[in-house]
């Protein structure tokens, strides 16, 4: 069997979208597998479900690092130490600095809950009703040095209803979150990503050689 995919997760949130590519990996289906779990807040949720799956976790406080660029060092550190492949942002609010950005080169993802380019930054469900959209939905991109402004991996659409509020929206969007990304790592792991500028090509799967050939054919 091919080696795995080593993934180092950055959360500071409820880690809903870790559980959902820690479940995938546990199903067999992601040639991947979680090696940390690193939260810049000691109370994230992210870090319990990581601790009840048995993967390792690491707190680093991004307030005992006053410079933007030694807690990003810190983190680098922490993650070359798990011998980590490619790094997943799952809800992690910190921006990352040029340190971070130059040890994983095409090598981290993000997950945005809006269709970019509409609606980067914070708070992107509440902008998007705000507007008026009528199709919402999420992004899993590279990161690049700007905000959510990397090169888009996969998009999924659901609508917005006219009686929606930040959370019922949020919940429809966050739904599709969770098939997506563990969808993109899949492709990731898998070598079926192609960056070339803004745009990323997808490979066809690999067809499995031919190991044997029957005559009358067998099912
Ligand atoms: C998700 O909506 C994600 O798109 C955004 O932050 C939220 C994290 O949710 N970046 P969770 O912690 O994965 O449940």
């Amino acid at each position: 069997m091919s080696k795995k995919l080593r993934l180092g997760v950055l959360a500071s949130g409820n880690g809903s979208n870790l559980q959902a590519i820690i479940d995938r990996c546990r199903e067999c289906e992601l040639p991947a597998e979680v090696v940390l779990v690193l939260s810049n807040k000691s109370q994230a949720g992210a870090l319990t479900r990581a601790r009840k799956a048995g993967i390792a976790t690491m707190v680093i406080d991004h307030r005992d690092h006053p410079e933007r660029a030694a807690f990003d060092h810190a983190m680098v550190t922490a993650l070359q130490n798990a011998e980590v492949d490619l790094v997943v942002l799952a809800g992690f609010m910190r921006i990352l600095t040029p340190v971070f950005l130059e040890a994983f080169p095409q090598r981290i993802m993000n997950i945005h809950p809006a269709l970019l380019p509409a609606f980067p930054g914070i708070n992107a469900q509440r902008k998007a009703l705000e507007y008026g959209v009528k199709i919402a939905g999420c992004t899993v991109h590279f990161v690049d040095p700007g905000v959510d402004s990397g090169p888009i991996i996969i998009q999924a659409a659901v609508p917005v209803l006219d009686d929606d509020d930040e959370t019922t929206l949020s919940r429809r969007i966050l739904e599709q979150e969770h098939r997506i990304y563990p969808e993109a790592i899949q492709l990731y792991a898998e070598g079926r990503l192609h960056i070339e500028g803004r745009h990323v090509r997808i490979s066809r799967p690999q067809k499995p050689a031919l190991q044997a050939l029957s005559n009358p054919p067998t099912a």
